[in-house]
């Protein structure tokens, strides 16, 4: 019913009112009258409680992203009734659009990611996204810190597959930001990660977590490794002490190195008598003569071949 249809009605009833001594109720009915064209005026302004009006409401203007929309995981929301219209299409993203709608030309009307600040977006987008527990850290996540938004890798219409919604695949995303890492991987030796067999997401998540430099998995600093070497976990009844203490980075170079099994010096020995001081070897009595290494470059490991630990040798020989 628009105004003038209401406007007539309260006419007639008010004459009814007033033929019948009733000029209270008609004073009440007054004071009503004025609270709905005041409210109104609010819905107009955008001040009124939000009104919802759904996803069909755009097509006519916003055709293409109406269109691509269903093809989008985000598509999922408009199933789901337990939130209500606020958590449901376009306008759990962009709020409540009845306004917009009445005058487009407004852009206080409108959620606009493309004008909204990088922490904004983010509490949008974690106001759904934040229970998992891979995204519950990124406010805390050096990503973050740098005011990176999930916008900076993720775009909700035009994503380049709906999978993830990445704005690029995934080594060239990493490697806008980052390419001083870029040449490690490009190294004689180096995890395939160039070559698609894992990713970088393996190892770090770029949402964040509890452990520094973005490492995935949360126990020790080097339990991403064992996702893929378990036999390197252990326990072994004979622990090479730094695997333990140090992690796996006191010997390997993570992303890439010139030298073979990713280690960090050309010389292996020059690795081991970092901590193994050649004097360990020369001073102790019964020490065996083969550990003199101006006499014989040997690499250790020929003969201390179970270096991540032994369950048969205290010198890990086996
Ligand atoms: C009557 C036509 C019309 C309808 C219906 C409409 N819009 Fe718009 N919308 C516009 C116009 C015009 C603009 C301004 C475009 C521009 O500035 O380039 C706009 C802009 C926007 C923007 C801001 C774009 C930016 O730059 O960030 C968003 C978001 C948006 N609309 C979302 C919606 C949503 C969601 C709906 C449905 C609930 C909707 N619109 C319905 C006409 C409409
Ligand atoms: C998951 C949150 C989300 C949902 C749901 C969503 N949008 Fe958006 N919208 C965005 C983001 C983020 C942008 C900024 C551009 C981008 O990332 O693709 C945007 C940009 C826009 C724009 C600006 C023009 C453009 O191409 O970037 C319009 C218009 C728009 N959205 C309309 C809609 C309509 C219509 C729907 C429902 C069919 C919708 N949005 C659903 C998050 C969302
Ligand atoms: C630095 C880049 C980057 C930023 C910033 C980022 N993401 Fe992601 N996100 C990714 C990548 C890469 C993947 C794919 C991970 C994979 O395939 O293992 C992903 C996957 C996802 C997924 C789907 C898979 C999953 O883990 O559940 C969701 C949902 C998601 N991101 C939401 C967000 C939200 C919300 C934000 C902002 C708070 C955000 N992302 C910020 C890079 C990013
Ligand atoms: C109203 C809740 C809601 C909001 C707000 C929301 N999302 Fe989502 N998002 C979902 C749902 C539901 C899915 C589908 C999850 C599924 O398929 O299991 C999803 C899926 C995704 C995926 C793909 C996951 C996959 O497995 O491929 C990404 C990436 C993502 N959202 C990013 C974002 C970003 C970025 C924003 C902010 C612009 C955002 N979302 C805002 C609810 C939301
Ligand atoms: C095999 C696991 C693994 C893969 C795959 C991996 N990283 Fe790393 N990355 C690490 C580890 C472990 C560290 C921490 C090194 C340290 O602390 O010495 C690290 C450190 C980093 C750092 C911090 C560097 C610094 O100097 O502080 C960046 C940035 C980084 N990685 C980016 C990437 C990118 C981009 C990719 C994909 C192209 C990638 N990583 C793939 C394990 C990995
Ligand atoms: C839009 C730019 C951008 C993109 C894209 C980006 N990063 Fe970053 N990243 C940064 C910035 C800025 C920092 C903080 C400064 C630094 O350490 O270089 C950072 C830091 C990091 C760190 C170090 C964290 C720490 O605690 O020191 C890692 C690891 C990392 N990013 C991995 C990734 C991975 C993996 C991807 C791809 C999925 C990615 N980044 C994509 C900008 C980006
Ligand atoms: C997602 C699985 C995955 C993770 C996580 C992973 N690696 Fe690997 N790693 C591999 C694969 C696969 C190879 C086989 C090398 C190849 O053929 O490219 C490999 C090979 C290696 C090699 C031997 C390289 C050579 O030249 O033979 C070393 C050393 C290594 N990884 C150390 C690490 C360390 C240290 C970490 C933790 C920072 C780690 N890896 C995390 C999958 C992984
Ligand atoms: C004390 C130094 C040291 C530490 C710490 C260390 N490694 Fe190694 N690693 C080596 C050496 C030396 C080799 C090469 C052995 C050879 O060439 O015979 C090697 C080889 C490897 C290889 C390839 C050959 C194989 O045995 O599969 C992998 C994979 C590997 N290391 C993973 C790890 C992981 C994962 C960690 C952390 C749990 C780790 N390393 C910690 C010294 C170390
Ligand atoms: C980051 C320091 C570090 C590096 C690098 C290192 N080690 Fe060790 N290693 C230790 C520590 C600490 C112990 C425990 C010492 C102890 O118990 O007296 C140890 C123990 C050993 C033992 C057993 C000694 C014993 O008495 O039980 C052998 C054998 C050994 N290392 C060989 C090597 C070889 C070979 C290399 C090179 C591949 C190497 N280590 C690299 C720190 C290191
Ligand atoms: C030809 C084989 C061989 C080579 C090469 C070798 N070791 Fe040994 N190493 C042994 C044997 C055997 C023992 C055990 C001696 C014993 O029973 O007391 C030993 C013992 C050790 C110990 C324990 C010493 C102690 O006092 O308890 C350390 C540490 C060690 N080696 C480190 C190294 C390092 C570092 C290198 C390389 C620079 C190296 N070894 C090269 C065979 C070798």
């Amino acid at each position: 019913m628009n105004l003038f249809k209401w406007l007539g009605l309260l006419g007639r009833i008010s004459a009814r009112l007033l033929q019948h001594g009733r000029p209270l109720t008609t004073l009440s009915l007054f004071v009503l009258f004025l609270g709905l064209v005041y409210g109104q005026d609010q819905a107009i302004a955008g001040k009124a409680p939000a009104k919802y009006v759904g996803p069909e409401a755009c097509k006519t203007c916003h055709e293409d992203i109406y269109n691509n929309f269903d093809k989008s995981p985000h598509w999922k929301t408009t199933l789901d009734k337990r939130g209500g219209p606020p958590k449901q299409g376009c306008e759990a993203c962009h709020g409540a659009a009845a306004a917009h709608i009445d005058d487009p030309g407004d852009p206080k009307n409108i959620f606009s990611f493309k004008t909204a600040s990088a922490k904004e977006v983010n509490e949008r987008c974690l106001e759904c996204h934040s229970s998992g527990k891979d995204h519950m850290n990124f406010s805390r996540s050096a990503h973050s810190d740098n005011n990176l938004s999930c916008l900076s890798c993720h775009s909700a219409h035009h994503g380049l597959q709906n999978q993830s919604l990445l704005i690029k695949a995934q080594t060239n995303l990493c490697y806008t930001c980052h390419q001083k890492i870029k040449p490690q991987f490009n190294m004689p030796f180096h995890h395939r990660v160039e070559e698609g067999l894992i990713q970088c997401t393996d190892c770090h998540n770029p949402h964040g977590g509890f452990i520094g430099k973005q490492l995935r998995s949360a126990a020790a600093r080097d339990s991403v490794c064992f996702t893929c070497h378990a036999d390197k976990q252990g326990p072994f009844v004979f622990e090479h002490q730094p695997i333990k203490t140090e992690g796996c980075m006191a010997c390997h170079s993570p992303h890439g190195s010139p030298n073979p099994r990713l280690i960090k010096t050309s010389n292996l020995n020059v690795l081991c008598l970092k901590c193994h001081t050649a004097s360990t070897f020369s001073g102790a009595s019964g020490t065996p003569d083969f550990h003199n290494q101006a006499a014989q470059y040997q690499a250790c490991t020929i003969c201390h071949a179970a270096i991540h630990g032994s369950n048969f040798d205290r010198h890990m020989l086996k």
